[in-house]
Order: structure tokens, then sequence, then C-alpha cells
């Protein structure tokens, strides 16, 4: 027969006894089951971190006591460090810039940097491996107020600003590859939202001249609107040949300028140091020329096409628009190879890694590359690393590798575009 109700509350402060004592067992497990998970203390210990024995044994060999090194660990999160403030004493910074990729590979976050800080109480300092914390998302109206010829990049994974300087480091020509969707016309339209809206507040407007050259032709219709750009859709012969000839006027401009810059020993670190009023000589004006889709004109394989003797017109376009094209190549190869100085800035960009797609440009005169996801070879080619075989890089997050080193970028957004990254017009 069970017992009653009655006669169980008889006994009630054993039963709340066995509760207690039962249901502190049970959280103090599933505690240290969570904690162990989250931390992976067991892959810690694996990986020498730390042994939580001390023994003095016995080796049955030599006949010698050995003593067995122990250590304890502390480790926890505080936002998005994870702190190690005890660890195996026989380990420092250089031995956790080692376990990066373990640790990595363990707590499924990018490590992007490892500092240390003094402990009070100990001579062993704590370890803060600072793992990617990119927000959401990051909006245009989130970046700081630029100076005139600064191009707003995005955060890094600390939440630092990437900022690249057009007049002071030169740092004017960029190179933008990933694949398709990955936010390369978004991040464009926020470079040149923000460098342009710099120069309209300072009332500087007229320095510049936009002019992209694009074939889907939806992308930047805003920013040409607003800023007073040139859009064209190079696959178009009336546009490609407007285009060419405007850069072909650029550049020989540039080296009428030089030529003079030479013949009268002038030798400015900057060509914005002669564009002033006192200024006797003609200076041509700066261009921020944007390629987007350039595999769509630069793509390679396209030979000369043949004339007939009596060629038809359709054959004549043919002919006219190969040439215009490799015009068009050497002129770009031309802004980013020797015109650092002289202000212009060059953004291109497109889809394939792969530098055998392109006829032009010479890859090797961009010295600042935006990468998104690609596979591990092409990786290493691009940037010596394999940091771009990532399947978290997607919408707008981006590696960038300037002249001193690679971090990864979360690009601001800008305005929704047409066309929606799929490629499709
Ligand atoms: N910085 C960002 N933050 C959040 N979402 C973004 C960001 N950049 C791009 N996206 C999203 O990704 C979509 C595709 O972006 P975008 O059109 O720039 O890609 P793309 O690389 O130019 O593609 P395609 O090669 O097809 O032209 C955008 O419509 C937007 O929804
Ligand atoms: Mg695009």
């Amino acid at each position: 027969m069970s017992p009653t109700v009655g006669e169980l509350l008889k006994h009630k402060e054993a039963l709340i006894t066995v509760f207690s004592v039962v249901g502190a067992t049970l959280f103090y497990f599933f505690y240290r089951l969570y904690r162990g998970r989250k931390y992976h203390l067991k892959e810690l210990k694996a990986l020498g971190l730390y042994q939580d024995n001390t023994k003095d044994v016995m080796n049955e060999k030599t006949g010698l006591r050995e003593r067995r090194v122990s250590s304890k660990i502390k480790v926890y999160w505080k936002a998005n460090k994870l702190i190690f403030s005890k660890y195996n004493r026989a380990y420092g910074i250089k031995n956790f810039e080692n376990l990066k990729p373990n640790l990595e590979t363990l707590f499924g976050k990018k490590i992007e940097l490892i500092t240390h800080e003094k402990q009070w109480w100990s001579s062993q300092p704590k370890i803060i491996l600072h793992t990617e914390s990119f927000p959401e998302k990051f909006l245009l109206s989130q970046i700081p107020s630029l100076t005139v010829g600064q191009l707003f990049i995005g955060i890094d994974a600390l939440m630092n600003f990437i900022i690249l300087e057009v007049i002071k480091n030169f740092e004017n020509t960029l190179l933008i590859i990933g694949p398709k969707g990955s936010g390369k016309s978004v991040l464009i339209n926020s470079i040149i939202r923000s460098f342009f809206q710099t120069l309209l507040k300072h009332n500087r407007l007229n320095e510049y001249q936009l002019i992209i050259a694009d074939n889907k032709g939806t992308d930047f219709i805003e920013v040409v609107d607003e800023f007073k750009g040139s859009y064209y859709q190079p696959f178009n012969l009336g546009d490609l040949r407007e285009l060419v000839g405007r850069l072909r006027q650029h550049k020989e401009e540039i080296e009428a300028t030089l030529a003079f810059l030479k013949a009268n020993k002038i030798s400015p670190r900057h060509w914005d140091e002669i564009r002033t009023e006192d200024t006797k000589f003609y200076v041509p004006p700066k261009l921020f020329l944007v390629l987007d889709e350039m595999k769509a004109y630069f793509g390679s394989g396209k030979s000369a096409p043949k004339l007939s003797k009596d060629p038809t017109a359709d054959e004549l376009a043919r002919k006219e628009k190969y040439d215009l094209t490799q015009e068009f190549g050497h002129l770009v190869n031309f802004f980013a190879e020797q015109c650092r100085s002289t202000g212009i800035v060059l953004i291109c960009a497109s889809q394939s890694p792969n530098k055998s797609d392109y006829d032009y440009p010479d890859f090797i005169n961009f010295p600042i590359l935006i990468a998104s996801q690609t596979n591990a070879q092409q990786s290493i080619q691009l940037i010596g690393d394999t940091s771009l075989n990532d399947n978290t890089l997607t919408r707008g997050k981006f590696v960038i590798r300037d002249e001193i080193e690679t971090r990864r970028v979360l690009a601001p957004l800008s305005i929704k575009i047409k066309g929606d990254g799929d490629g499709s017009k």
C-alpha cells in the first residue's frame, strides 16, 4: 500500500533534505557539463595549458622519483575576449600565438589579437584572446567624419575603423575581389558616398570627377546623380568610346604635366601641392575612377577580330570595340602603376580571383587588395595565406591586405542597391 500524503508530510524535513541534496548534485553535475563544454577543459588540457594533478611518482625503469608538473586553469569570457588568468606556468604569449589555430577551431571564433595584462597578485600575466566581434549590421550612418582624401573601408573585428589615406599615404588603388553577392558593389557605393560627402561638406566637390564603368548599369545610379559623376556601360560601344576618350585625354594631360614638371625641376610629393591658386601652369583635375564587373570587359581569351576585305559595319564595330578595350586596359594599368602622386583614385572590382581570367589590369599594381571568400589555393596566391578560405566571409565581410598587414573587415551598408547581388540585371 502506498503511503498517504498525510504520512509523507510527517517526514517533511527528511524529504526536503533529500530533494535539496539531489537537486544540488544535479545542478552541480549539469553546471560542470555546461562549463566544461563552454571552455573545452578537456581539450585545453590536451593542448598542455594545464594539468590538474600534482604527484611525485616513482619511475619504475630508472628507479628515480619524478615530479609531475601541475597547473590549474582559470579561463573565462568577457564580451568578445577569452581570458586565461591561470595556465601552465611554462606558457607565455608566444605559446598562445602557436596555439591560435587550435583555439580558433575549439571555440569556433577567429582570434584577431592576443595581448597580455599584468595581474597584481601574480607574476603570471593574463593572456587575452580578442575574438572577432562584428556587429550584426554596420551602417554608413555610423562612420566617423572623414577628412578630404580618406577612403572609409569598414571596421575591423575589434571595432577599429579602417581608413585609407589617398593623399597622405598614396593608398589610392584598390582591387576588390569576391564572388557574386559578397558585397563588392555595396562597399564601393559606401566608399564613394563617404568620400564625396566629405568633399561636399568642405565645399570641394569640384576637385574630383567621379567616373564609373559598370556593365550592370544599375548599382551606382544614385551616387552618380548625387555627386555629378558619369556612368558608362562599356559593353555599349558608344559608352566605351567616350570613356576611353576621356581616360586617354587624362593620360595625355598627366604626361604633359610630368614633362613640364621635369623640365622645370619641380618635384612635388603629391600633385595637390601644386593645385593651388598661385600655380601658373595647368594641373590636370583628379579622377575618381571605378570599374565594377571588370571581368566583363577585361576577361581574357578574346582574340582580335579579323576584318574581311570589305568589312561590314558589324565587323568594324567589333574591331573598334576590341581595340578600345585593349587601350582601356593599358590606360588602367598606366593609372594604377604610375599615377600614385597625381591624386587619382582607382577602384577595380570583379568576381574571379584568378589572374589568368583577365587580360587587364595587372594585379601587381594594386597594393591594396580587398577580397572575399575563395578556395585555399587562390587565397594563398592572392594574400599569401588561407584566410580567404572561410565561409563566414559573406555579405560585406572581407579581408583587406594593405602594405602593412592583413585584417578582416566589415563594410558599412550604404543603400539598398538594385539587382540584389545575384549578378542579374
Ligand atoms: N556591408 C554589408 N552589410 C550587410 N549586408 C550587405 C553588405 N554588403 C552587401 N550586403 C548584402 O549583400 C547583397 C549583395 O551585395 P552586392 O550587390 O554589393 O554584391 P556584389 O559582390 O557586388 O555581387 P555581384 O558580383 O553579383 O555584383 C546586398 O544587396 C546586401 O543585401
Ligand atoms: Mg556587384
